[in-house]
Protein backbone atom coordinates (compact mmCIF):
# COMPACT_ATOMS: atom_id res chain seq x y z
CA UNK A 1 0.00 0.00 0.00
CA UNK A 2 1.22 3.58 -1.01
CA UNK A 3 0.56 5.04 2.52
CA UNK A 4 -0.10 8.66 2.92
CA UNK A 5 0.93 10.94 5.73
CA UNK A 6 -2.26 11.41 8.06
CA UNK A 7 -2.88 14.91 10.24
CA UNK A 8 -4.06 13.82 13.74
CA UNK A 9 -6.17 15.56 16.18
CA UNK A 10 -6.81 14.43 19.18
CA UNK A 11 -10.16 15.77 21.21
CA UNK A 12 -9.40 14.92 25.02
CA UNK A 13 -6.33 13.02 26.06
CA UNK A 14 -7.20 11.40 29.70
CA UNK A 15 -7.00 7.28 30.46
CA UNK A 16 -8.44 6.03 27.15
CA UNK A 17 -7.08 9.13 25.00
CA UNK A 18 -3.16 8.42 25.89
CA UNK A 19 -3.66 4.82 25.27
CA UNK A 20 -5.25 5.54 22.00
CA UNK A 21 -2.51 8.40 21.22
CA UNK A 22 0.44 6.25 21.78
CA UNK A 23 -0.82 3.73 19.36
CA UNK A 24 -1.66 6.43 16.38
CA UNK A 25 2.05 7.22 17.51
CA UNK A 26 3.55 4.20 16.78
CA UNK A 27 2.45 4.20 12.94
CA UNK A 28 4.63 5.39 10.78
CA UNK A 29 2.03 7.43 8.24
CA UNK A 30 0.74 9.51 11.37
CA UNK A 31 1.90 12.80 12.61
CA UNK A 32 0.15 15.01 15.21
CA UNK A 33 -1.44 17.97 13.99
CA UNK A 34 -2.83 19.44 17.40
CA UNK A 35 -4.81 18.52 20.90
CA UNK A 36 -7.73 20.13 22.43
CA UNK A 37 -8.73 19.42 25.77
CA UNK A 38 -10.54 22.65 27.70
CA UNK A 39 -7.99 22.57 30.50
CA UNK A 40 -3.89 23.52 28.92
CA UNK A 41 -2.33 21.92 31.84
CA UNK A 42 -4.55 18.24 31.48
CA UNK A 43 -3.81 18.52 27.91
CA UNK A 44 -0.21 19.58 28.02
CA UNK A 45 0.48 16.85 30.66
CA UNK A 46 -0.89 14.47 28.37
CA UNK A 47 1.54 15.48 25.47
CA UNK A 48 4.40 15.35 27.64
CA UNK A 49 3.44 11.68 29.30
CA UNK A 50 3.56 10.54 25.32
CA UNK A 51 6.21 12.37 24.89
CA UNK A 52 4.71 15.61 22.52
CA UNK A 53 5.49 19.12 22.89
CA UNK A 54 3.42 20.59 24.72
CA UNK A 55 3.09 23.26 21.76
CA UNK A 56 0.31 21.19 20.01
CA UNK A 57 -2.55 21.78 22.84
CA UNK A 58 -5.16 24.38 21.78
CA UNK A 59 -7.47 24.94 23.83
CA UNK A 60 -10.57 25.89 21.13
CA UNK A 61 -11.93 23.16 18.69
CA UNK A 62 -12.50 25.23 16.20
CA UNK A 63 -8.71 26.30 16.20
CA UNK A 64 -7.70 23.03 15.88
CA UNK A 65 -10.05 22.01 13.54
CA UNK A 66 -8.57 24.84 11.29
CA UNK A 67 -5.14 23.46 11.92
CA UNK A 68 -3.34 23.18 8.41
CA UNK A 69 -2.62 19.31 7.37
CA UNK A 70 -4.94 17.90 9.83
CA UNK A 71 -6.91 14.77 8.01
CA UNK A 72 -8.42 12.99 11.02
CA UNK A 73 -9.62 13.25 14.80
CA UNK A 74 -9.72 11.12 17.30
CA UNK A 75 -12.77 12.04 20.00
CA UNK A 76 -12.11 10.60 23.80
CA UNK A 77 -13.65 13.29 25.52
CA UNK A 78 -16.66 12.75 28.31
CA UNK A 79 -19.24 11.12 26.58
CA UNK A 80 -21.47 14.08 26.47
CA UNK A 81 -19.61 15.69 23.89
CA UNK A 82 -19.25 13.24 21.23
CA UNK A 83 -22.20 13.95 19.17
CA UNK A 84 -21.22 17.75 18.83
CA UNK A 85 -17.55 17.19 18.13
CA UNK A 86 -17.99 14.68 15.90
CA UNK A 87 -20.70 16.82 13.56
CA UNK A 88 -18.36 19.42 13.91
CA UNK A 89 -15.05 17.43 12.45
CA UNK A 90 -17.24 16.14 9.83
CA UNK A 91 -18.90 19.45 8.64
CA UNK A 92 -15.09 20.34 8.74
CA UNK A 93 -14.36 17.40 5.93
CA UNK A 94 -12.39 15.28 8.83
CA UNK A 95 -12.19 11.70 9.17
CA UNK A 96 -13.79 10.77 12.42
CA UNK A 97 -12.21 7.85 15.20
CA UNK A 98 -15.11 8.41 17.97
CA UNK A 99 -15.00 6.66 21.41
CA UNK A 100 -18.35 5.09 21.97
CA UNK A 101 -21.21 5.94 22.49
CA UNK A 102 -21.33 7.84 19.31
CA UNK A 103 -23.55 10.24 20.71
CA UNK A 104 -25.68 11.48 23.88
CA UNK A 105 -28.28 12.83 21.75
CA UNK A 106 -30.64 11.22 19.48
CA UNK A 107 -30.82 13.72 16.86
CA UNK A 108 -27.01 13.79 16.90
CA UNK A 109 -26.97 10.69 16.22
CA UNK A 110 -29.23 10.65 13.19
CA UNK A 111 -26.78 13.54 11.57
CA UNK A 112 -23.70 11.48 11.95
CA UNK A 113 -25.51 8.69 10.12
CA UNK A 114 -27.22 11.14 7.35
CA UNK A 115 -23.56 13.14 7.11
CA UNK A 116 -21.84 9.73 6.30
CA UNK A 117 -24.92 9.04 3.56
CA UNK A 118 -24.32 11.94 1.74
CA UNK A 119 -19.95 12.40 2.28
CA UNK A 120 -19.33 8.34 2.19
CA UNK A 121 -15.57 9.01 1.22
CA UNK A 122 -15.24 10.45 4.77
CA UNK A 123 -14.22 7.72 7.05
CA UNK A 124 -15.47 6.73 10.72
CA UNK A 125 -15.56 4.32 13.57
CA UNK A 126 -17.30 4.28 16.21
CA UNK A 127 -14.44 2.44 18.93
CA UNK A 128 -16.67 -0.74 19.82
CA UNK A 129 -13.82 -2.12 20.88
CA UNK A 130 -14.74 -5.79 21.43
CA UNK A 131 -15.05 -6.08 18.15
CA UNK A 132 -11.09 -6.97 17.76
CA UNK A 133 -10.78 -9.00 20.03
CA UNK A 134 -9.29 -12.46 19.43
CA UNK A 135 -12.00 -14.39 21.12
CA UNK A 136 -14.50 -12.37 19.90
CA UNK A 137 -13.80 -12.83 16.66
CA UNK A 138 -13.34 -16.66 17.22
CA UNK A 139 -16.81 -16.61 18.35
CA UNK A 140 -18.48 -14.86 15.54
CA UNK A 141 -16.77 -16.97 12.75
CA UNK A 142 -18.00 -20.11 14.89
CA UNK A 143 -21.50 -18.88 14.53
CA UNK A 144 -20.95 -18.27 11.08
CA UNK A 145 -19.32 -21.98 10.49
CA UNK A 146 -22.67 -23.22 11.64
CA UNK A 147 -20.21 -25.24 14.85
CA UNK A 148 -23.31 -24.67 17.21
CA UNK A 149 -26.27 -24.81 14.77
CA UNK A 150 -28.73 -22.14 14.60
CA UNK A 151 -28.09 -20.20 18.21
CA UNK A 152 -31.20 -19.70 19.91
CA UNK A 153 -30.35 -17.78 22.91
CA UNK A 154 -27.64 -15.73 23.29
CA UNK A 155 -26.69 -13.89 26.33
CA UNK A 156 -23.70 -11.82 27.14
CA UNK A 157 -23.46 -9.42 30.29
CA UNK A 158 -21.65 -6.64 31.25
CA UNK A 159 -21.06 -5.72 34.96
CA UNK A 160 -18.40 -4.00 36.00
CA UNK A 161 -17.87 -1.11 38.26
CA UNK A 162 -16.82 1.42 35.71
CA UNK A 163 -13.64 3.93 37.43
CA UNK A 164 -14.87 7.17 38.54
CA UNK A 165 -11.60 8.21 40.68
CA UNK A 166 -10.17 11.56 40.78
CA UNK A 167 -11.24 13.40 37.45
CA UNK A 168 -12.98 10.46 36.12
CA UNK A 169 -15.87 11.66 38.63
CA UNK A 170 -17.63 13.07 35.15
CA UNK A 171 -18.72 9.67 34.51
CA UNK A 172 -21.35 10.25 37.40
CA UNK A 173 -23.04 13.03 35.57
CA UNK A 174 -25.70 13.06 33.40
CA UNK A 175 -25.26 15.43 31.07
CA UNK A 176 -21.22 13.88 30.80
CA UNK A 177 -22.17 9.94 30.83
CA UNK A 178 -25.55 10.05 28.77
CA UNK A 179 -26.70 6.98 30.17
CA UNK A 180 -25.14 3.72 31.45
CA UNK A 181 -25.85 1.93 28.24
CA UNK A 182 -23.72 4.51 26.12
CA UNK A 183 -21.38 4.41 29.04
CA UNK A 184 -20.22 0.85 28.89
CA UNK A 185 -23.36 -1.82 28.60
CA UNK A 186 -22.79 -0.63 24.80
CA UNK A 187 -19.85 -3.11 24.65
CA UNK A 188 -22.03 -6.23 25.83
CA UNK A 189 -24.65 -5.42 23.12
CA UNK A 190 -21.90 -5.00 19.94
CA UNK A 191 -20.72 -8.25 21.16
CA UNK A 192 -24.31 -9.27 20.91
CA UNK A 193 -25.02 -8.05 17.48
CA UNK A 194 -21.66 -8.98 15.77
CA UNK A 195 -21.83 -12.51 16.80
CA UNK A 196 -25.25 -13.32 15.68
CA UNK A 197 -24.51 -11.16 12.36
CA UNK A 198 -24.31 -13.96 10.21
CA UNK A 199 -27.32 -15.43 11.68
CA UNK A 200 -30.32 -12.84 12.21
CA UNK A 201 -30.67 -8.97 12.95
CA UNK A 202 -32.24 -7.56 16.27
CA UNK A 203 -35.88 -6.64 16.05
CA UNK A 204 -37.39 -5.70 18.95
CA UNK A 205 -36.07 -4.59 22.45
CA UNK A 206 -37.27 -4.85 26.24
CA UNK A 207 -35.49 -3.58 28.91
CA UNK A 208 -35.96 -2.44 32.64
CA UNK A 209 -33.66 -0.56 34.78
CA UNK A 210 -32.93 0.57 38.37
CA UNK A 211 -32.02 3.72 39.65
CA UNK A 212 -30.51 2.30 42.81
CA UNK A 213 -27.09 3.20 42.94
CA UNK A 214 -24.68 3.08 45.39
CA UNK A 215 -22.07 5.41 43.75
CA UNK A 216 -24.01 8.33 43.08
CA UNK A 217 -25.01 8.02 39.25
CA UNK A 218 -27.44 10.43 38.45
CA UNK A 219 -28.60 7.64 35.99
CA UNK A 220 -29.97 4.43 36.25
CA UNK A 221 -26.79 1.93 36.52
CA UNK A 222 -28.34 -1.75 36.16
CA UNK A 223 -30.25 -2.32 32.96
CA UNK A 224 -31.61 -5.43 32.05
CA UNK A 225 -32.00 -5.92 28.14
CA UNK A 226 -33.87 -8.64 26.10
CA UNK A 227 -33.62 -8.58 22.21
CA UNK A 228 -35.47 -10.40 19.86
CA UNK A 229 -34.04 -11.16 16.34
CA UNK A 230 -35.76 -11.32 13.21
CA UNK A 231 -35.63 -15.58 13.24
CA UNK A 232 -36.73 -15.86 16.11
CA UNK A 233 -33.92 -16.42 18.37
CA UNK A 234 -32.95 -14.36 21.49
CA UNK A 235 -30.24 -12.35 23.22
CA UNK A 236 -30.40 -11.17 27.15
CA UNK A 237 -27.79 -8.33 28.23
CA UNK A 238 -27.69 -7.90 32.20
CA UNK A 239 -25.82 -4.77 32.90
CA UNK A 240 -24.47 -3.12 35.58
CA UNK A 241 -21.77 -0.16 35.93
CA UNK A 242 -21.59 0.65 39.63
CA UNK A 243 -20.80 -2.54 41.59
CA UNK A 244 -19.53 -6.01 41.19
CA UNK A 245 -16.45 -7.68 42.04
CA UNK A 246 -14.34 -8.02 39.16
CA UNK A 247 -15.78 -7.79 35.52
CA UNK A 248 -18.62 -10.24 34.31
CA UNK A 249 -18.74 -10.70 30.66
CA UNK A 250 -20.51 -13.36 30.68
CA UNK A 251 -21.46 -15.17 27.84
CA UNK A 252 -23.53 -18.78 26.61
CA UNK A 253 -24.31 -18.80 23.47
CA UNK A 254 -26.73 -21.60 23.25
CA UNK A 255 -27.80 -23.80 19.76
CA UNK A 256 -29.89 -26.48 18.05
CA UNK A 257 -26.16 -28.20 17.66
CA UNK A 258 -23.98 -26.86 20.29
CA UNK A 259 -23.38 -23.99 22.84
CA UNK A 260 -20.27 -22.09 23.97
CA UNK A 261 -20.11 -20.47 27.53
CA UNK A 262 -17.35 -17.92 28.64
CA UNK A 263 -17.13 -17.22 32.15
CA UNK A 264 -15.31 -13.96 33.10
CA UNK A 265 -14.78 -14.69 36.52
CA UNK A 266 -13.41 -18.23 36.23
CA UNK A 267 -9.42 -19.05 36.18
CA UNK A 268 -8.57 -18.74 32.60
CA UNK A 269 -8.40 -22.42 31.42
CA UNK A 270 -11.60 -22.86 32.89
CA UNK A 271 -12.66 -19.73 31.42
CA UNK A 272 -14.38 -20.97 27.94
CA UNK A 273 -16.03 -24.66 27.45
CA UNK A 274 -18.06 -25.64 24.14
CA UNK A 275 -19.43 -28.27 22.67
CA UNK A 276 -20.68 -28.83 18.96
CA UNK A 277 -22.45 -31.65 17.45
CA UNK A 278 -20.39 -30.79 14.34
CA UNK A 279 -16.53 -30.31 15.68
CA UNK A 280 -16.22 -32.05 19.42
CA UNK A 281 -18.70 -35.21 19.17
CA UNK A 282 -20.85 -33.46 21.47
CA UNK A 283 -18.78 -33.47 24.03
CA UNK A 284 -18.05 -30.28 26.39
CA UNK A 285 -14.37 -29.15 25.37
CA UNK A 286 -12.13 -26.25 27.26
CA UNK A 287 -10.03 -25.06 24.39
CA UNK A 288 -7.74 -22.75 26.72
CA UNK A 289 -6.84 -26.13 28.93
CA UNK A 290 -5.11 -28.41 27.30
CA UNK A 291 -5.52 -30.90 29.62
CA UNK A 292 -9.18 -30.79 28.86
CA UNK A 293 -8.81 -30.31 24.72
CA UNK A 294 -7.51 -32.43 22.37
CA UNK A 295 -4.48 -30.56 21.02
CA UNK A 296 -6.22 -30.22 17.24
CA UNK A 297 -9.21 -27.80 19.39
CA UNK A 298 -6.46 -25.86 21.36
CA UNK A 299 -6.51 -22.21 21.07
CA UNK A 300 -3.03 -20.06 21.35
CA UNK A 301 -1.82 -19.26 24.80
CA UNK A 302 -2.51 -15.60 23.73
CA UNK A 303 -5.96 -15.24 23.06
CA UNK A 304 -7.09 -12.22 24.15
CA UNK A 305 -10.61 -12.74 26.27
CA UNK A 306 -13.14 -9.73 26.82
CA UNK A 307 -12.89 -9.73 30.75
CA UNK A 308 -9.25 -7.37 30.99
CA UNK A 309 -10.41 -4.03 32.69
CA UNK A 310 -7.11 -2.65 31.35
CA UNK A 311 -7.75 -1.22 27.82
CA UNK A 312 -4.05 -1.80 26.64
CA UNK A 313 -5.51 -5.37 26.85
CA UNK A 314 -8.88 -4.17 25.09
CA UNK A 315 -6.69 -4.23 21.28
CA UNK A 316 -6.31 -0.17 20.78
CA UNK A 317 -3.70 -0.86 18.86
CA UNK A 318 -6.40 -2.87 16.37
CA UNK A 319 -8.90 -0.18 16.56
CA UNK A 320 -6.50 2.03 16.02
CA UNK A 321 -4.75 0.38 12.75
CA UNK A 322 -8.39 -0.70 11.64
CA UNK A 323 -9.14 2.87 11.44
CA UNK A 324 -5.93 4.41 10.03
CA UNK A 325 -6.25 1.42 7.33
CA UNK A 326 -9.80 2.38 5.97
CA UNK A 327 -8.60 5.63 5.56
CA UNK A 328 -5.60 4.60 3.48
CA UNK A 329 -7.97 2.13 1.53
CA UNK A 330 -10.45 4.76 1.28
CA UNK A 331 -12.92 2.07 2.29
CA UNK A 332 -16.02 2.55 4.77
CA UNK A 333 -15.38 0.78 8.02
CA UNK A 334 -18.02 -1.98 9.59
CA UNK A 335 -17.71 -0.19 12.48
CA UNK A 336 -18.51 3.09 11.26
CA UNK A 337 -21.39 5.34 12.50
CA UNK A 338 -24.08 3.82 9.28
CA UNK A 339 -22.60 0.45 9.31
CA UNK A 340 -22.70 -0.30 13.20
CA UNK A 341 -25.93 2.19 13.79
CA UNK A 342 -27.95 -1.16 14.32
CA UNK A 343 -26.15 -1.21 18.00
CA UNK A 344 -26.42 1.90 18.64
CA UNK A 345 -30.36 1.54 18.00
CA UNK A 346 -30.71 -1.25 20.23
CA UNK A 347 -29.28 1.12 23.00
CA UNK A 348 -31.72 3.76 22.29
CA UNK A 349 -34.48 1.26 21.77
CA UNK A 350 -33.70 -0.17 25.49
CA UNK A 351 -33.55 3.42 26.97
CA UNK A 352 -37.35 3.99 25.33
CA UNK A 353 -38.56 0.54 26.53
CA UNK A 354 -37.63 1.31 29.64
CA UNK A 355 -39.43 4.30 29.67
CA UNK A 356 -42.48 3.11 28.11
CA UNK A 357 -42.44 -0.21 29.72
CA UNK A 358 -43.30 -1.96 26.13
CA UNK A 359 -41.28 -3.78 23.86
CA UNK A 360 -39.57 -1.30 20.91
CA UNK A 361 -38.77 -2.18 17.66
CA UNK A 362 -36.22 -1.66 15.72
CA UNK A 363 -34.84 -0.33 13.28
CA UNK A 364 -36.48 3.32 15.27
CA UNK A 365 -39.18 4.95 13.69
CA UNK A 366 -37.01 8.36 13.12
CA UNK A 367 -39.86 10.57 13.47
CA UNK A 368 -41.23 8.22 17.21
CA UNK A 369 -37.67 8.57 18.45
CA UNK A 370 -37.15 11.80 17.62
CA UNK A 371 -40.23 13.02 19.68
CA UNK A 372 -39.48 10.63 22.19
CA UNK A 373 -35.64 12.27 22.92
CA UNK A 374 -36.69 15.77 21.75
CA UNK A 375 -34.96 17.39 19.61
N1 LIG B 1 -13.70 1.66 24.32
C1 LIG B 1 -13.32 1.49 25.58
O1 LIG B 1 -13.05 0.38 26.04
C2 LIG B 1 -13.21 2.70 26.48
C3 LIG B 1 -12.53 2.59 27.70
C4 LIG B 1 -12.44 3.74 28.48
C5 LIG B 1 -13.00 4.94 28.10
N2 LIG B 1 -13.67 4.99 26.90
C6 LIG B 1 -14.30 6.25 26.46
O2 LIG B 1 -13.29 7.24 26.33
C7 LIG B 1 -13.83 8.51 26.69
C8 LIG B 1 -12.93 9.16 27.74
O3 LIG B 1 -12.91 8.38 28.91
P1 LIG B 1 -11.65 8.39 29.91
O4 LIG B 1 -11.84 7.26 30.85
O5 LIG B 1 -10.38 8.47 29.13
O6 LIG B 1 -11.92 9.77 30.68
P2 LIG B 1 -10.86 10.79 31.29
O7 LIG B 1 -11.61 11.63 32.27
O8 LIG B 1 -9.62 10.09 31.76
O9 LIG B 1 -10.43 11.70 30.03
C9 LIG B 1 -11.28 12.67 29.49
C10 LIG B 1 -10.45 13.62 28.61
O10 LIG B 1 -11.33 14.53 27.96
C11 LIG B 1 -10.87 15.87 28.20
N3 LIG B 1 -12.05 16.74 28.14
C12 LIG B 1 -12.92 17.13 29.10
N4 LIG B 1 -13.90 17.91 28.59
C13 LIG B 1 -13.63 18.01 27.25
C14 LIG B 1 -14.26 18.68 26.18
N5 LIG B 1 -15.36 19.41 26.35
N6 LIG B 1 -13.71 18.57 24.95
C15 LIG B 1 -12.58 17.85 24.74
N7 LIG B 1 -11.94 17.19 25.72
C16 LIG B 1 -12.46 17.27 26.96
C17 LIG B 1 -10.16 15.84 29.53
O11 LIG B 1 -9.24 16.92 29.63
C18 LIG B 1 -9.46 14.48 29.40
O12 LIG B 1 -8.28 14.61 28.64
C19 LIG B 1 -15.25 8.27 27.19
O13 LIG B 1 -16.15 8.55 26.14
C20 LIG B 1 -15.30 6.79 27.48
O14 LIG B 1 -16.59 6.25 27.24
C21 LIG B 1 -13.77 3.90 26.11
Amino acid sequence: MNARLIGLGMIGAGWMGQALLQKFLARADVRLVGLYTPDAGRGREALRVVGQSPDFWTGSLDQLLAKPHLDAVCIVSPNGFHGSQSLAALCAGKHVFCEKPAATKYDEFRQQIEWERTHPHQITMVDYILYFDSFEQRLRQMIADGLFGTVTQIQINYRHPVNITGRKVWKLKADQIGDAIGMAIIHALSVMVFAMQSQAKPCRVFATSQSRSLRGFEVPPIWDIHVEFDNGATGTCLGNIDHGLGYDAYHHVHGTDGALVFDSLADRPSKVRYWSAKQTGSRWVYPLDPNRCDAALLWPPDTSTPDSGDVIHHQTAAAVNHFLDCIQRGQQSPLSFANSALIAEVGWAALMSAMLRRPVDVPLNPAEAKSFFGG
